[in-house]
């Protein structure tokens, strides 16, 4: 007998993580997935998700009715949307309603990476409303799975981030650079949630997993090993220095670095950003990307040159 179909509605599919949750959804052969777009999106930002059998639905996130239709006879709502207030807060309150409204019986709020709201408050307005979001979706009486992966490998390890710039062979110093944090490839949070979407364990709770934990000085000893190159440390100041910048808004890193990298920067660092009960060992069959691995593959010996030759 074939398997039940789970009919799954992805907003933000075609962002950089969504995408790859659009692909790890349809991998699996039980999955219909509906890709929720804002009207007016071309063809090309879709990729191959539509030849991958996925089916594109237009609505804005502000419009009861579209939603309503996107929704319908759908189990599970899954949010990839990107972290600015107008959809990470309006957009996904509105897409909860909906999933209300529909009888969505598992509704995956967007906001995977870096737990902001764990600092404390007057940090930052968007950790106050990731928390106000968290807290209406823990109340709306919609089955809910909050998951949580520390921070996305491919940002960490980016310039993107203000900690390492592989390229220039420099890395920037906070604290002892002894401080723990988890990384998680986007890739492998993009399997996760494809494995969670259904099921009951992570029914109406929060989910950590965490595809590495790492501290600075380790990143930075683990490229020279698998390079055979040194990096450059350059020390910026103590934590303590580090938050009084972010709490000022001012710069936090090297030049060009935007100053909106401080607070996901300072939640990394302090702490207050760790996972503190990673379900990895509840999906043996999810094997994560070490950072080693993650170095090795785009700066060792065997990368593409365009990646290693820096
Ligand atoms: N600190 C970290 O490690 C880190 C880094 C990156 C992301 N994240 C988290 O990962 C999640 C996704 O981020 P991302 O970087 O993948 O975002 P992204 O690339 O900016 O993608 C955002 C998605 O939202 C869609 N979108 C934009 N406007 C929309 C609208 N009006 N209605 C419906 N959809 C709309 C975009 O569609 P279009 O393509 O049509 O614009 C796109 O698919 C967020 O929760 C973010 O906080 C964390």
């Amino acid at each position: 007998m074939e398997p039940a179909l789970l009919r799954v509605v992805l907003a933000g599919g075609t962002g950089h993580f969504g995408s790859r949750v659009a692909r790890a959804l349809l991998a699996r052969p039980d999955v219909n997935l509906r890709l929720l777009v804002p009207p007016g999106t071309e063809e090309s930002v879709l990729g191959d998700l539509a030849d991958r059998g996925a089916t594109v639905v237009e609505a804005e996130l502000s419009d009861d009715g579209a939603l309503d239709a996107a929704l319908e006879g759908a189990h599970a709502v899954v949010s990839a949307v990107g972290a600015s207030p107008m959809l990470l807060v309006a957009g996904q309150l509105h897409l909860l309603k909906a999933a209300q409204r529909q009888g969505v019986r598992r509704f995956i709020p967007s906001g995977y990476a870096l737990n902001a709201s764990a600092l404390e408050d007057g940090e930052g307005a968007s950790a106050e409303e990731r928390l106000r979001v968290a807290e209406t979706v823990a109340r709306s009486g919609v089955g809910h799975t909050f998951v949580r992966v520390g921070s996305f490998m491919e940002v960490t390890l980016s310039p993107m981030a203000g900690l390492f710039d592989f390229h220039a062979r420099r890395a920037y110093r906070w604290g002892s650079g002894e401080e723990l944090f988890d990384v998680t490839s986007m890739e492998d949070a993009a399997h996760l949630l494809a494995t969670v979407v259904d099921d009951p364990r992570a029914h109406n709770r929060r989910l950590e997993f965490s595809g590495d934990v790492v501290s600075f000085n380790g990143v930075v000893a683990l490229y020279e090993e698998v390079t055979d190159k040194r990096l450059e440390v350059v020390d910026m100041g103590t934590l303590k220095e580090l938050k009084a910048r972010v709490l000022h808004g001012r710069d936090v890193g090297p030049p060009g670095l935007p100053r909106a990298a401080g607070p996901a920067l300072l939640a990394l660092l302090s702490g207050e950003a760790r996972l503190h009960d990673a379900a990895n060992s509840a999906y043996p069959q999810l094997t994560c990307v070490r950072v080693r691995d993650y170095l090795a593959h785009h700066f060792g010996a065997n990368a593409p040159l365009e990646q290693a030759s820096a």
